[in-house]
């Protein structure tokens, strides 16, 4: 506190004294408010897991070198990324921390505040997509977790002040890939594929999606980023694995056009029985596609090999300290076999914070958050 060096009549000073504190305790009540992010959560697969698979018993795991190579603290967190993913880079785009995932124990108190992150890699729409990692947070018990965090943030702030925070949050969901590359693709003739012909499958798929983004909606959501997969045949797994001639594989591709639409076709028929665009479409598909398509464009030296793995295209097995690994990640569209660099990851978000209505429908990032900030309610 500020000292006064003159003297007031006792009254006075006291009164002035009481401003003083009300002016400061207002101001930097404003300023914190003002200063404070929206909240931010995460729901998903291994593009946005942060760390949660460390805490279980799984194979999907992402905790050891040469994961997070390039990390701030140059060490692995559980992202499978050689850095930052892109849940940390909409964060930046925020102005906030990266959200902790939901399994840290460092999530508590004041950071629980910020959101969380639930998603966990290998899981998929469906309970038996990834059924091979074992332990894994599949999509029901992320969306369960999701109402546990609400009472113990209720128990901290209120019931009240918990729904804003949830009302006013950033949500992010990323799912899918893993319903085809590790469940109807992963073995010949999986149980899947017998009981599906691939469009009746992507069918199922979508209903079962819009079951959990109902579910995500009731539970107090309110602004979704939902975003559609990749381009599966093209990634440098699929090359090694199914390619033909440095091709993609056909049929990866075929499931990713035929359940992409569909995906945005649900979201805006969500938003209309809503009557608020609460889902907004992110077509990753169409971003991955331009450096994929046209390395050179985006400053990659390649978007069919791996930086990290081995066999062709480094493509084969998992990423590990014994794999080849590249010296320049920032030359390379893919870190690993099945996911994107950190340099692929910030081209993404780029496109989810500006980019024009083919990529994100109705609207990109900034225009919702520049809605979201001058909305009164
Ligand atoms: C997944 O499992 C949970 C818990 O057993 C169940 O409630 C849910 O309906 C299942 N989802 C699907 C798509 O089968
Ligand atoms: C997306 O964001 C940019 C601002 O970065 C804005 O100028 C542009 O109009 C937006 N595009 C669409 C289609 O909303």
């Amino acid at each position: 506190m500020m000292a006064f060096p003159f003297p007031f009549p006792s009254s006075s000073f006291i009164i002035m004294t009481c401003l003083v504190v009300i002016f400061l305790v207002a101001g930097s009540e404003a300023a914190k408010s003002n200063n404070k992010a929206r909240a931010f959560f995460v729901f998903g697969d291994s593009l946005v897991d942060s760390g949660n698979n460390n805490y279980l018993v799984t194979t999907a795991r992402a905790d050891s070198p040469p994961y997070g190579i390039d990390y701030p603290t140059g060490r692995p967190t559980g992202r499978f990324s050689n850095g930052l993913n892109i849940p940390d880079l909409i964060s930046q785009q925020l102005g906030a921390e990266s959200v902790l995932p939901y399994l840290s124990p460092e999530l508590r108190g004041e950071k629980l505040l910020n959101g969380a992150n639930f998603a966990s890699a290998g899981i998929g729409i469906l309970n038996d997509t990834g059924a091979q990692f074992l332990n894994i947070i599949r999509m029901y018990r992320q969306l369960d977790y999701f109402g546990e965090y609400q009472r113990r943030v209720s128990a901290q702030i209120g019931a009240a002040r918990t729904k804003t925070l949830v009302n006013q949050a950033l949500v992010l969901i990323t799912v899918g890939g893993n319903d085809f590359v590790n469940n109807y693709y992963l073995v010949p003739y999986s149980a899947r594929s017998r009981q599906y012909s691939l469009p009746d499958y992507v069918k199922f798929l979508i209903i079962e999606y819009r079951k959990l983004l109902q579910r995500l909606y009731d539970l107090g959501a309110r602004r979704v980023l939902v975003t559609g997969t990749g381009p599966l045949g093209c990634v440098p797994a699929e090359l090694a694995m199914r390619g033909t001639n440095g091709g993609c594989s056909a049929e990866l591709q075929r499931a990713a056009s035929l359940y992409n639409p569909q995906l945005v076709h649900m979201i805006q028929g969500l938003n209309k029985k809503i009557g608020k665009d609460v889902f907004i479409a992110a077509n990753t598909g169409e971003m991955h596609n331009n450096f994929v398509n046209n390395p050179k464009a985006f400053g990659f030296t390649t978007s069919q090999i791996a930086c990290c793995g081995q066999g062709p295209y480094n493509g084969i097995g998992l990423c590990t300290s014994i794999s080849n690994l590249c010296p320049n990640r920032n030359l390379y569209a893919f870190w690993d076999p099945f996911h994107p660099s950190e340099k692929a990851n910030k081209l993404i978000v780029q496109q989810i914070m500006s980019g024009s209505t083919k990529y994100m429908n109705p609207m990109n990032l900034s225009t919702v958050l520049a809605l979201d900030s001058t909305s009164t309610t």
